[in-house]
């Protein structure tokens, strides 16, 4: 759906959110995105003022919420992956983890490629050293995924595969072709993706959010395609060779610590962070 040569605007809005976190929620931290500010680059202020003026909104809390969760709750599963050291990230968007772990991990960027390229440019106008680590795997997910088998990866040793704030945006077919491709991944390899909740399984926040947020990001060329429920989530795992470690909302998906806040942020049931294995 998305236009060759505009890049992903809903990249934007995550990471401003990402940034935004670090400047207007009140402690603890949910995830340090401690890059996130400088690569959006001159447009920094303009996004990220919208969450320091309104960011009580709930559609901008909300987006808080929802990014900082779901990548919170992958790079600890990654620092947890002991002797796994290749790191995937399909539809990577402004996603900093590369730039901030240095070369200790092999990291393979995989996304659209306008929005590769226009992410190469904010890192380069932001002087951000690219680790010899990266790999830039620019193509379209719903045209497949078999760029990625040819671009280095080590076959041979599981990866984490990362794929955050992309499914919705995808066709059921092509989530399916990709977790075929993924699928095939050495065993041990783990992926952690994560999903709209069908509109019944929604809370009222997370219904208010949906409808607010929908029409926007299909206006802007990014529709909301797909919507899951748990149960279906697990047949598609289950369907393409993965074995599900878990599915959890936003609340479980950090410590419960993280929720003793004195601020907006609040859990709401609207998407799901799930992880699965490649069956060995
Ligand atoms: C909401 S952003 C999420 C970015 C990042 N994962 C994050 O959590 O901030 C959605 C990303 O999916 C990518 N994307 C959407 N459809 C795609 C497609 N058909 N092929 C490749 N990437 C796609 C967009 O380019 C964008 O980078």
């Amino acid at each position: 759906m998305m236009n060759d040569e505009i890049p992903s605007d809903t990249a934007l809005m995550a990471a401003a959110a990402r940034a935004a976190h670090l400047i207007v929620d009140q402690p603890p931290v949910i995830f340090a995105d401690t890059l996130a500010y400088e690569l959006l680059g001159d447009r920094a202020e303009e996004f990220v003022g919208y969450h320091r003026l309104h960011g009580d909104h709930p559609v901008l809390a909300g987006a808080r919420a929802a990014v900082t969760t779901r990548s919170r709750y992958t790079e600890d599963r990654f620092a947890a992956m002991t002797g796994v050291d290749q790191y995937v990230i399909l539809g990577a968007g402004l996603d900093t983890f590369a730039y901030r772990a240095g070369d200790k991990s092999r990291v393979f960027e995989v996304d659209h490629p306008a929005t590769q390229r226009w992410k190469r440019r904010l890192l380069a106008d932001a002087g951000t050293a690219i680790p010899d680590a990266v790999t830039y795997v620019p193509l379209d997910l719903e045209k497949g995924v078999d760029g990625l088998l040819g671009a280095g990866l080590d076959h041979g040793r599981p990866a984490l595969v990362s794929w955050l704030g992309v499914t919705m945006y995808l066709t059921r077919e092509a989530i399916g072709a990709t977790l075929a491709v993924i699928g095939g991944f050495a065993p041990g390899t783990e992926i952690v993706l994560d999903y709209m909740l069908d509109p019944e399984l929604r809370d009222a926040a997370g219904q208010a959010y949906a409808e607010a947020v929908a029409p926007v990001a299909a206006e802007r060329g990014e529709p909301w395609l797909s919507t899951f429920g748990p149960r279906e989530m697990a047949a598609l795992f289950d369907e393409h060779g993965f074995d599900v470690a878990e599915q959890v909302g936003q609340r479980d998906a950090v410590e419960a610590a993280l929720w003793r806040r004195s601020d907006v942020l609040r859990p709401a049931a609207l998407s799901m962070v799930a992880r699965a294995a490649v069956r060995g």
